[in-house]
């Protein structure tokens, strides 16, 4: 399985480095190559075009207000489906192009073990072991992961209707299909501060594709080291002191 989908992976990488770019400037690391930026805007567009449209439908006393965008609550509703199987299916891709970074690791059972002094008495620099992604954002890809799954199925269940299904069934799967939106939505909060202010300089990474040497040391040291073959600390030690001594 793994070679017929890593072929895959690796055709579709060269076709958007054909079509995209990968400008890296001194001083940066290419993170995220134009596939996996495709990818992940693709299933950003399509989360928030089934969210919207979703809110409209099913709470419209409270969003009615969004409907107007799909060009009225009947198209809203007859729209949603498809905007959940394209967020499906370009997750779908996602979760090929980045099974191997996602591979839980000895190091993030520690990482979460180290959670609770983590956020109580935050270090600048991430454990050492943190790897390309952390143990928090594999957790959160594996929670869309599932939470995908429950979509499409449950998503199934409501688009084809208690006809087919019975109504206990559709019933539940309202239940499933709402808490899984909700459990999404939390997380998604959550990444989007992290993305953006939470960890300055990561948003780069998935417009340019590159980030900084800096950034790199301090969020993923184990893929700095792994990329460029030197110590992510004496590489922070470093350009601290060089710091203080331009200061002067
Ligand atoms: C519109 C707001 C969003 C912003 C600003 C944003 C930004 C980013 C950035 C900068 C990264 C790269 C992080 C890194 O390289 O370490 C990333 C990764 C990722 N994004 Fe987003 N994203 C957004 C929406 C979404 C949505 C809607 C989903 C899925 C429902 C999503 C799923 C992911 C996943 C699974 C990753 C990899 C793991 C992680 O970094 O958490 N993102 N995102």
């Amino acid at each position: 399985m793994g070679t017929a989908v890593d072929r895959f992976d690796d055709k579709a990488r060269g076709l958007f480095d054909r079509i995209g770019t990968n400008d890296v400037y001194q001083g940066e690391l290419l993170r995220h190559r134009p596939y996996t930026r495709f990818l992940h805007w693709m299933v950003a567009l399509f989360f928030f075009l089934a969210l919207f449209s979703g809110f409209g439908i099913y709470l419209p006393w409270l969003f009615r207000w969004f409907t107007p965008i799909f060009g009225g609550g009947a198209l809203a509703r007859s729209m949603h489906p498809w905007f959940g199987v394209g967020f499906c299916f370009f997750f779908g891709l996602q979760v090929l192009n980045w099974l191997e970074p996602m591979l839980w690791s000895k190091a993030d059972t520690e990482w979460i073990r180290g959670l609770k002094n983590h956020v109580l008495k935050p270090e600048k620099l991430e454990p050492t072991e943190t790897g390309f992604f952390n143990a928090g954002q594999k957790v959160q890809f594996w929670e869309i992961t599932i939470g995908s799954v429950v979509f499409l199925i449950t998503g199934i269940i409501l688009w084809i209707g208690a006809g087919t299904f019975g109504r206990i069934t559709v019933a539940v799967s309202y239940v499933l299909h709402d808490i899984s939106a909700l459990v999404m939505l939390f997380g998604i909060f959550i990444h989007m501060y992290l993305s953006t202010f939470g960890q300055p300089g990561t948003f780069h990474s998935m417009t340019r594709g590159s980030v900084a040497e800096s950034w790199a040391w301090t969020f993923h040291p184990s893929w700095y080291k792994q990329v460029t073959g030197r110590d992510p600390r004496q590489a922070h030690e470093e350009a601290r002191r060089q710091m203080e001594t331009g200061r002067r």
